[in-house]
């Protein structure tokens, strides 16, 4: 056993029943201050008071203590939207978008996703392994413990099933908790330009089932958006997905009301996600939904788009989850507590709704809530100590810098 003692502020204590937080719950958050936590490899063990510590500590007579100094303890941040694997990166178009143009545009004159693509295809699955395995880590010294990484940059089935199988090394090596999505419906790659149909043809027939044969994908997505994939292609991506029991990620409404958010709820996703164009009519739709809405700051901020309108959907009554879509296109970080902070900054969401957020409700949006995403009796230790702060709420305040001194995966410290 191990314990954390002196901890100023464990945040995010919820019951072994709760799943998800939506609407006016997302306000509230359980903060014990002057805590202890226990826990070992097989999960958290207990927590309470410093007083309460003092009764029991004679039990525990053999377990490790490490002193928290101040700082507080937050669970770690599940990061339900990635595309980690890539190789190089895009400032050049970078360039372009700050001289004013468009995604849609730098995807037209065959930048965007297609140049990750030529990328990935010359790049071997060692080198997509190493570069991958250090965003990881890096995403994991910012407090990250779970993370879904998508395909997506192979466009065919060979160069899909390399991607898939880097993802399904780091899934081995990483102590970190990892889902796998297969996102070959990401763009219509060079080959098939002029015949989408043709390609989406080639994802069902032959792609699914081959992804499905070797377990390399938990989830299935579609970028389903204006420009890129109809509602009735992610239809029957979707249907043969399922029938290999791929439950469906949706990247919804980005660029355009584009049907998504509709799809994605009458296909029972785990989360629709982007969401920049959202009415009543998609809000109407995911009411009623388990369907997680998740919005993704860090490429609204990087690529200047509109709002995703979270306070309203709060207000319906809707959970709402933020991710960091960390991809070289359109969000070149995986750093959550930035996530946190642009929630706050340019959402207007409160620090307890981001908590919620980046923890629990991410933690839904890739079915790993019983274990992860809250400190609760049962779950996984999986878990960041701070530095010393004054306050829960430093965390989206002080944006930008590291506040984390330490990570906790499966009850060991891994950072
Ligand atoms: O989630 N919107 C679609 N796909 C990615 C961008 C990928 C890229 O530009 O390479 C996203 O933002
Ligand atoms: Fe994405």
């Amino acid at each position: 056993m191990q314990v954390i003692t002196n901890i100023k502020g464990l945040v995010q204590i919820l019951p072994a029943s709760a799943s998800c937080v939506r609407g006016k719950e997302m306000q509230k958050l359980e903060v014990l201050s002057d805590a202890f936590l226990l826990f070992d490899e097989n999960g958290i063990a207990d927590f309470g008071t410093m007083e309460q510590w003092k009764s029991k500590a004679a039990d525990y007579a053999g377990a490790e203590e490490t002193d928290a100094k101040g700082g507080f303890v937050f669970p770690a941040f599940c990061d339900s939207h990635t595309h980690i694997v890539y190789a190089g990166s895009r400032e050049i178009e970078y360039n372009d978008k700050i001289r004013g143009l468009s995604y849609e545009e730098i995807a037209k004159r065959g930048g965007g996703i297609l140049n990750s693509v030529d990328r990935l295809r010359q790049t071997s699955e060692d080198e997509l392994f190493e570069s991958a395995w250090e965003r990881l880590q890096t995403m994991c010294a910012y407090g990250t413990g779970a993370v879904e990484v998508k395909s997506g940059y192979g466009l065919d089935l060979a160069n899909e099933l390399k991607m898939l199988r880097v993802i399904a090394r780091l899934k081995e090596k990483s102590p970190m908790t990892i889902r796998a999505n297969f996102l070959a419906a990401h763009a219509v790659p060079r080959e098939y330009i002029g015949r989408q149909t043709e390609y989406v043809d080639l994802i069902v027939r032959e792609m699914i089932p081959a992804v499905a044969a070797e377990k390399l994908a938990d989830f299935v997505d579609v970028f389903c958006d204006q420009g890129f994939f109809t509602v009735e292609d992610t239809e029957r991506i979707l249907e043969a997905g399922a029938k290999y029991g791929l439950q469906p990620k949706i990247h919804a409404n980005e660029l355009a009301a584009s049907g998504g958010i509709q799809v994605g709820v009458k296909y029972k996703a785990l989360s629709v996600d982007h969401l920049e164009h959202v009415g009543k009519a998609e809000i109407e739709a995911l009411l009623g939904s388990n369907t997680m809405p998740t919005v993704l700051p860090g490429a609204a901020f990087f690529l200047g788009m509109p709002l995703s309108p979270v306070r309203e959907m709060m207000e319906a009554g809707l959970p709402v989850a933020l991710a960091s879509d960390f991809n070289p296109g359109s969000s070149p970080s995986g750093n959550m507590q930035f996530v946190m902070s642009l929630g706050c900054i340019r959402y207007r969401m409160y620090p307890e709704e981001v908590v919620h957020a980046t923890t629990i409700n991410t933690a839904c949006a890739m079915g790993v809530e019983k274990e992860l995403g809250s400190i609760t009796r049962g779950k996984k230790a999986d878990f960041f100590i701070t530095k010393p702060i004054p306050t829960y709420e430093y965390m989206p305040y002080s944006y930008g810098d590291n506040k984390v001194a330490s990570v906790y995966l499966n009850g060991k410290k891994v950072i």
